[in-house]
């Protein structure tokens, strides 16, 4: 099956550090505090983190205790990033796709995957190699792109709006038709992968999990008077978090 290894294109990778790099971008904001919510104590747990980027969460599991991490990524350039940025003694940083992870020794405390498997296309095969890779009563935590956002595949406007330009509701499409949706972020031709929630539910328990946790982030008073634009998100969250245990 194909891997895209967008992060490794430079107009994509430049647009979107730029975007990381502003303050109040939807990770900080919502996905991270989101992420970090669902973390068991990591005192002394060892950390598999699929699609580490920049490897910032990385150092954050040894802060809070993790006594070894591995991320693994696809791309170089991210990975470049993280091991300047980001390098620490009980970290380890593979380039390696999520797909391969039998590839990686040992077995971990803790899977954890943020805002990587909308990129991944068989879902299910990965879910049965980090069943495979969790100690036992080990905990897999993943956010990713909410399903009323990947089914998006800009063939319709993603809002219907009033006169004055307002956004009224989403509008959407083929939300029933899984698969390859292919989007412009950056550059054209970016793949991402869209599944129901009843697919993403199913594909964990079938697998053997039981799912203890899922966050819709949406935001609080307190965003919302910094941030007022973020009111979208009563329409639609953005983002998907979900805490399995196996
Ligand atoms: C949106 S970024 C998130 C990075 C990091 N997890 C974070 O939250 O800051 C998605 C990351 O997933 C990686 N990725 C996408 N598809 C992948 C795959 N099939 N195998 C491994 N990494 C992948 C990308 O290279 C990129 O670094």
């Amino acid at each position: 099956m194909a891997k895209q290894n967008i992060f490794d294109n430079e107009t994509f990778f430049e647009g979107y550090k730029a975007i990381r790099d502003r303050e109040g971008n939807a990770n900080d904001l919502f996905e991270i505090p989101a992420l970090f919510s669902l973390l068991p104590d990591l005192k002394g747990k060892s950390v598999l983190d699929l699609g580490c980027g920049f490897g910032e969460h990385c150092v954050e599991f040894v802060n809070k205790g993790a006594s070894k991490v591995v991320g693994i990524d696809i791309s170089e350039k991210m990975l470049e990033v993280a091991k300047k940025e980001n390098s620490n003694p009980a970290i380890t940083y593979i380039l390696l796709p999520i797909e391969d992870i039998e590839m990686v020794d040992d077995k971990f405390d803790i899977v954890i995957s943020s805002l990587a498997f909308h990129y991944v296309e068989d879902f299910d095969g990965a879910v049965k190699k980090i069943y495979d890779k969790l100690n036992t009563d080990g905990s897999f935590i993943f956010s990713q792109e909410n399903p009323i956002n990947t089914t998006y595949s800009g063939e319709i406007p993603r809002w219907t709006r009033d006169e004055n330009g307002q956004k009224i509701y989403v509008n959407l499409s083929n939300y029933a038709r899984e698969g390859e949706r292919e989007s412009e972020w950056f550059v054209d031709g970016i793949k991402k992968y869209h599944r129901m929630f009843s697919t993403i539910v199913n594909t964990l328990t079938e697998n053997g999990f039981i799912i203890e946790k899922m966050i819709e982030p949406i935001p609080t008073d307190e965003i919302l008077e910094r941030f007022p634009e973020q009111e979208d998100l009563f329409h639609k969250p953005d983002f998907l978090l979900v805490k399995a245990k196996k």
